[in-house]
């Protein structure tokens, strides 16, 4: 259907926003639920992100993902905060309803998703989550939030690791990044939440013949979608979760919000977005 003049209008907003795979994945959800609805991109510059939010939030819009540089400014505009989005720090969804702003994450509840599209079952085991930035914060709540007794943050910059630890009151095992090898002996699961192995930076590497065969290796980057960590790990013979996982399933939650409805499962989502990401270099 073609929207109306009374289509229910939503959106993500960035800097850039260009390379952003959320509105064709929108797109598609909307075909197949056969709403009147839209989703657009929007690009907002760094400097006027507060105003241009404000701004938006006052039309007919009913919300806004968003995402990077904006999801700490996202938060401060909020009336209302969810408690992903306060102990998270960062909103990657706002909803305006009322002239109010909602902020809500759902990071965390994509990378469970993700976890579960591949019937991984958490048990008592370790969880390696190399990285401290904003991805690791939603990922480590996450995994807190479903009960894993023992996190190990291993990142470049210790202190971050702590800082992270300390926002989410949880009691992390801080791991120094030279050591991170020695962290996967007895791991389930090892997340990848650094930016090493995006097409252009440089691989991060890591011994996987210290990690059990049953450990699960996950990672949040999809460009490339097959990491050299990942790839790695399955020469190893390990369980992969790679990024688009995390990605179609923060955009469920999202997409219900904005709609009112289900987002369809229409099974197509993958192939969808490997479409446009192109073949594996
Ligand atoms: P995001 O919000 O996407 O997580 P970020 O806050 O910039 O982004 O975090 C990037 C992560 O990748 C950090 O954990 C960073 O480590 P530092 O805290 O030490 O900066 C990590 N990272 C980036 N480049 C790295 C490199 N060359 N080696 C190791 N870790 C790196």
């Amino acid at each position: 259907m073609r929207p109306s003049g009374s289509a229910r209008v939503a959106g993500v907003a960035g800097w850039p926003v260009g390379h952003s795979l959320s509105p064709r994945l929108m797109a598609s959800w909307i075909e197949a639920a056969g709403i009147d609805a839209l989703y657009a991109p929007f690009a907002i510059a760094p400097d006027d992100a507060r105003h241009a939010l404000e701004a938006l939030a006052s039309t007919s819009l009913c919300g806004l993902n968003i995402t990077l540089p904006h999801k700490e400014t996202a938060l401060k505009i909020a009336d209302e905060v969810s408690e992903e989005a306060k102990a998270i720090g960062a909103a990657n969804l706002l909803t305006f309803h009322d002239g109010r702003i909602s902020a809500d994450n759902t990071d965390a509840l994509g990378f469970m998703q993700a976890l579960a599209d591949k019937e991984v079952q958490l048990d008592n085991r370790p969880v390696v989550v190399l990285g401290a930035g904003g991805a690791a914060r939603a990922i480590v709540f996450a995994l807190s939030k479903a009960g894993v007794s023992e996190i190990k943050i291993a990142n470049r910059t210790r202190s971050r690791a702590l800082d992270l630890s300390r926002a989410l009151e949880i009691e992390a095992v801080i791991v120094d990044w030279d050591q991170r090898d020695d962290a996967l002996a007895d791991a389930q699961l090892v997340v990848n939440t650094t930016s090493l192995g995006l097409k252009g930076a440089a691989n991060l590497d890591i011994d996987w013949n210290r990690a059990p065969a049953n450990c699960v290796a996950a990672d949040i980057v999809y460009t490339p979608l097959q990491t050299e960590f990942l790839k790695r790990a399955a020469q190893n013979g390990l369980v992969c979760v790679d990024g688009l996982g995390m990605l179609i399933g923060q955009a469920r939650p999202s997409f219900e919000a904005f709609y009112g409805v289900e987002a369809p499962k229409t099974g197509q989502e993958r192939a969808l977005l490997e479409a446009i990401l192109g073949p594996a270099p």
